[in-house]
């Protein structure tokens, strides 16, 4: 039986926690070896499933790993092989950030369509389109993009929407182009800005990064280098939601600030406590949150992999509260799990309407995607009584260690195999 959590509700959390880096700059880092010979070396690689994933994908394609503890050093010294493969791509959908630095680097890439996921179709037309537009061939082959590139040409590229993985795709093909490249309608999202700065320690030459115009200059080749990675926002909302749910009083650390503008007014909207220092909050929960509307949209926007750890501390609130998600066509499963616990959630289209209730009951409740099953857990640790969240592997792909962090603020969770 897949593994799962158990937790008794109902305990004020108190203490300090750190943030771990950050899973969503983690992933496009270490894609960045493939782009050189050298090492790439990370002080503070955070230990998840997805990051595992990553590595193993890399180690098909040539790289060698050396890891202790959260230090590692990543090396492709020759790409051996440049393809991504389907059941590696269908675990993991940001398998696709190899793309681009495999026909960087290599020339060509032959990498898995990554199917939809549990939030949605998911599509990487943009990726492809720009590629395309610094010159790659791209065809789809069996389920596959084939992509060619004797030598990838700087270029001007508008993105369609804001797309963040494919802001980064296209930021590390066009650092070895011939040329200068212009990404207009970027993702700003803190993590593209940290892959930058890991690309700039490289030797790349970019610009712009955290604004939706990003120009790069193509280099001949880049160097290894060490980069420290960004700490992670989303995991420090949770936890600082996770604070405000059980009215406790939590201090989160080793985060930015502001990186966490949006999440954290809307937290003093629903009447919470925030203390902003200056790598850290310091959180206390409302005897009863209040009502509030969110609508998801790209940073510096409210974060849509915020938004069900939200709607479980509105599920609380003294009122009504509307949340509308943007970004992806399904990201309200969460919604169903914690009508289990007792919630009064409605879903039409891209907007649920929450009607808050006074406590949630523990129930058995599943993970559906990974920052769902952070929200079940959210729910189980203001609920009366015991809550049993399964299939937690969902929860492993993103957090470091959950259970641990919250047990040492006091909750009372363990997981069960
Ligand atoms: C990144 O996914 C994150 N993952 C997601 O985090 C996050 O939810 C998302 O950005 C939005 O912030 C990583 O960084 C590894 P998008 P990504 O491309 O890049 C559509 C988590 O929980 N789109 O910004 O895949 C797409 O369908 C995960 O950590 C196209 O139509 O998301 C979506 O509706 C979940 N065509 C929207 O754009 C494309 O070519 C935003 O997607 C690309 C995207």
């Amino acid at each position: 039986m897949p593994a799962r959590l158990e937790i008794e509700g109902g305990i004020p959390l108190r203490g300090t926690v750190k943030v771990s880096a950050a899973k969503n700059a983690a992933l496009p880092a270490l894609a960045a070896a493939l782009l050189t010979a050298e090492p790439l070396v990370f002080p503070n690689l955070p230990d998840l499933q997805d990051v595992r994933t990553m590595i193993r994908l890399l180690q098909t394609l040539g790289a060698t790993i050396d890891r202790n503890d959260a230090r590692a050093s990543v090396r492709v010294a020759r790409v051996l092989k440049d393809e991504a493969a389907y059941e590696l791509v269908s675990t993991m959908r940001a398998s696709v950030l190899v793309l681009g630095p495999l026909v960087a680097r290599h020339g060509s890439a032959r990498v898995a369509l990554p199917g939809g996921c549990a939030i949605g179709v998911r599509p990487i037309d943009q990726h492809l389109k720009g590629l395309a537009k610094l010159g790659a061939e791209i065809a789809i082959e069996n389920g596959y993009v084939v992509a060619r590139a004797s030598r990838l040409r700087g270029a001007s590229i508008t993105l369609d929407m804001v797309t963040v993985t494919g802001t980064e795709n296209l930021m590390m093909a066009a650092t070895l182009a011939q040329g200068t490249t212009v990404i207009e309608n970027a993702a700003r999202e803190p993590e593209v800005s940290d892959l930058a700065a890991c690309l700039n320690a490289m030797g790349g030459r970019i610009d712009g990064a955290g604004t939706s115009r990003i120009e790069i200059e193509g280099v001949p080749t880049l160097a290894g280098a060490t980069h420290r990675i960004v700490p992670d926002r989303i995991e420090a909302g949770t936890l600082i939601v996770a604070g405000a749910i059980t009215r406790g009083d939590v201090t989160v650390s080793d985060l930015v600030p502001d990186h966490l503008g949006a999440v954290l007014a809307k937290l003093e909207e629903c009447g919470v406590g925030i203390e902003v220092g200056s790598t850290w909050v310091r959180v206390r929960g409302p005897e009863r949150p209040r009502p509030t509307d969110v609508v998801t949209s790209p940073f510096p926007g409210f974060a849509t992999d915020m938004q069900a750890q939200l709607m479980t501390l509105l599920g609380l609130a003294d009122g009504q509260s509307r949340v509308t998600e943007t970004i992806f066509e399904n990201r309200f499963m969460h919604a169903a799990e914690l009508v289990r616990l007792g919630a009064r959630i409605e879903t039409e289209g891209s907007t649920a309407t929450i009607r808050g209730v006074r406590h949630y009951q523990g129930a058995q409740v599943m993970a559906s995607d990974l920052r769902a099953s952070a929200a079940l857990v959210l729910a189980g640790l203001a609920a009366r009584g015991r809550t049993e969240v399964a299939r937690v592997y969902h929860l492993d792909r993103g957090y470091e260690r959950m259970e641990t962090k919250l047990a040492n603020l006091g909750a009372r969770i363990e997981r069960r195999t």
